[in-house]
């Protein structure tokens, strides 16, 4: 499984990538308005800034919301950088985008979707990947896990090419069940990647042998 991180923090994207594990980034209008990015000068310099730092896909959000908006604003972001991935909504207009998108051969991220029915549209519009919101479906008494597993029950039984992208991840269990499930990829925050490495008995593990060592070698 793939692991993106969701956010537009330049530090938290550079100390997941170091890890090494890192597959890609998405972000949307919400994270970079938490970093304080605004104007699209300084959109574009802070995608460019983000597709320097990672290897893979980063996935960038239009604002519009009409189809031919959708269009000028996804063929500008998308010749920013060949790691740009056209983040795109779950509307009319939006499925229609995807459609464009994929017959130009432009990478897309249908993303707010949170019913099988939407993916499946998502996929038929060509969709490179879809974002079911998990972590949003839990909120409201909705079995996000169970989402992701009608979709990769659907898309497998079609063989779409269209790549499960489990967005809205809040922890690290959300994070072992996609992957039992077989999503091709997910999407969270950094605490939620860091979290799969700790276990008290790793660290009380260490802990003795390194005091067994220095009992053996004091004095040496
Ligand atoms: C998906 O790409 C979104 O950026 C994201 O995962 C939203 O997550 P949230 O529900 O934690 O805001």
């Amino acid at each position: 499984m793939k692991f993106f991180i969701d956010t537009a923090n330049l530090d938290q994207i550079r100390e997941a990538q170091d890890l090494g594990v890192l597959d890609g980034v998405t972000t949307n209008p919400s994270l970079m308005a938490k970093e304080g990015i605004s104007g699209k000068e300084n959109v574009i310099k802070h995608y460019k800034a983000i597709c320097d730092i990672v290897d893979g896909d980063v996935s960038a959000e239009v604002i519009a919301t009409d189809y031919e908006g959708m269009i000028r604003e996804g063929e500008e972001l998308a010749a920013l950088d060949s790691k740009i991935v056209v983040k795109i909504p779950m509307i009319k207009d939006g499925v229609k985008a995807l459609k464009y998108f994929s017959s130009k051969g432009i990478k897309t991220n249908c993303t707010l979707v949170f019913s099988a029915g939407q993916a499946l549209l998502a996929a038929k519009a060509g969709a490179t990947y879809v974002s079911p919101f998990i972590g949003r479906l839990d909120d409201i008494s909705f079995d996000g896990l169970e989402l992701i597993e009608q979709i990769r029950l659907i898309y497998d039984n079609y063989q779409y090419d269209t790549q499960i992208l489990a967005a809205s991840v809040r922890h690290s269990m959300h994070i072992l069940k996609c992957a039992e499930i077989g999503s091709d990829v997910m999407t969270g925050p950094l605490s939620a990647i860091l979290a799969l490495l700790k276990h008290p008995l790793t660290d009380s593990g260490l802990a003795t042998f390194l005091a067994d060592h220095a009992k053996a070698n004091s004095g040496k």
